[in-house]
């Protein structure tokens, strides 16, 4: 097999594990690959079948003729660009490893920011009172996902509250199939509802069409990471996130901001009184969504949380009623 100026016979210098790790290793060092050792271990450990502890503990074990034709196959598509999670089909998030194809973005750590901010806000008194006797709420929560790609955000907050309902959303028909697929895998399916819409849209035409808000429209959380990046930045990302990601999740319009426009102006309709907003920031966004939101003269105890490189990562806020004619 030739790859790239580097020849490997296959039988002769890849015959073990060892050997395996030691070409892909020096195949994607020599392509510019970033984090080369991770990404050379994790397709070595998604053709076998095995944990790291073991390709480490193994490395003298024979790699059979497919597994070595399958594992140089994916180290030329890595090297050509294609990010490693869509190659092995999974990303971790918040310790749940989830499905990930082409038609969703890869869960990023700095979504877990939003999590943590959103169950921190949600653990604040909201008038649920649990049945001391059946354990049982007197109401559910309820908890819409905007843009729910893989499905990360929505899947995450069902399972980290049992007795919250969640509605998660996408214009990607293909995205919402790969949410549920990871919603059935961690055993949350049956407490969310999929839709494919435009934001908030199919929601806020439930709402208006129902009188009925208990049963239909107002919520204790909106959260939602939308896309952000501007589309004249498309050639500053790098080619695994610009060549490989869907467009629909990286870009929010020529600015990047639209996205936060359109969406807190439709969160206002849909949210309860005292409900909660949660949105992750673009790079240079939080300053333009804090003023969005003062300029909308609806919410109140607005914070925004840094990441850990100290970026502006999650703005929330708090839905206060009609704001007084001349106040
Ligand atoms: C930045 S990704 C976030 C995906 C996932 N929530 C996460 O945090 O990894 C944005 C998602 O919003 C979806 N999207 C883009 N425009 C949308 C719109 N107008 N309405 C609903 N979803 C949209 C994309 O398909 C994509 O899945």
């Amino acid at each position: 097999m030739r790859t790239h100026g580097m020849t490997i016979t296959r039988q002769n210098d890849v015959a073990d594990v060892r050997a395996a790790l030691k070409n892909g290793l020096a195949r994607l060092r020599s392509a510019g690959v970033p984090s080369s050792t991770l990404a050379a271990e994790l397709l070595l450990m998604h053709v076998l079948g095995r944990d790291r502890a073991w390709i480490y503990a193994h490395p003298e074990a024979a790699l059979p003729a497919a597994e070595a034709d399958r594992y140089f196959e994916l180290l030329e598509r890595r090297a050509a660009g294609e990010p490693t999670q869509y190659l092995t089909g999974k990303q971790e998030f918040w310790g749940l490893e989830f499905e990930v194809t082409p038609a969703v973005l890869i869960p990023r750590p700095e979504t877990e920011h939003l999590i943590e901010v959103t169950l921190e806000r949600l653990g604040e008194e909201r008038g649920i009172k649990i049945n001391m006797r059946t354990g049982a709420p007197n109401r559910m929560l309820r908890i819409v996902d905007v843009g729910t790609g893989s499905g990360c955000i929505a899947v995450t907050l069902a399972r980290e509250l049992p007795h919250a309902k969640i509605v998660a959303t996408d214009i990607s028909s293909d995205a919402l199939a790969v949410a549920q697929r990871n919603a059935a895998r961690h055993g949350v399916a049956d407490r969310i509802e999929f839709i494919q819409t435009d934001l908030l849209g199919a929601l806020l035409e439930r709402n208006r069409a129902s009188n009925e808000t208990e049963t239909t429209g107002l919520f204790d959380a909106i959260v939602s990471n939308p896309p952000y990046v501007a589309r004249n930045e498309a050639a500053e990302l790098p080619r695994e996130v610009r060549d490989h990601e869907p467009a629909a999740a990286l870009f929010g319009g020529p600015t990047g901001i639209e996205m936060y426009e359109r969406l807190t102006e439709q969160a206002v309709e849909l949210l309860a009184a005292r409900g909660i907003l949660v949105l992750e920031l673009g790079y240079d966004c939080g300053d333009v969504v804090r003023a969005t939101l003062s300029r909308q003269r609806e919410w109140a105890n607005v914070s925004v949380t840094d990441d850990l490189a100290g970026i502006p990562r999650v703005i929330a806020a708090e839905r206060v009623g009609k704001p007084q004619a001349n106040s």
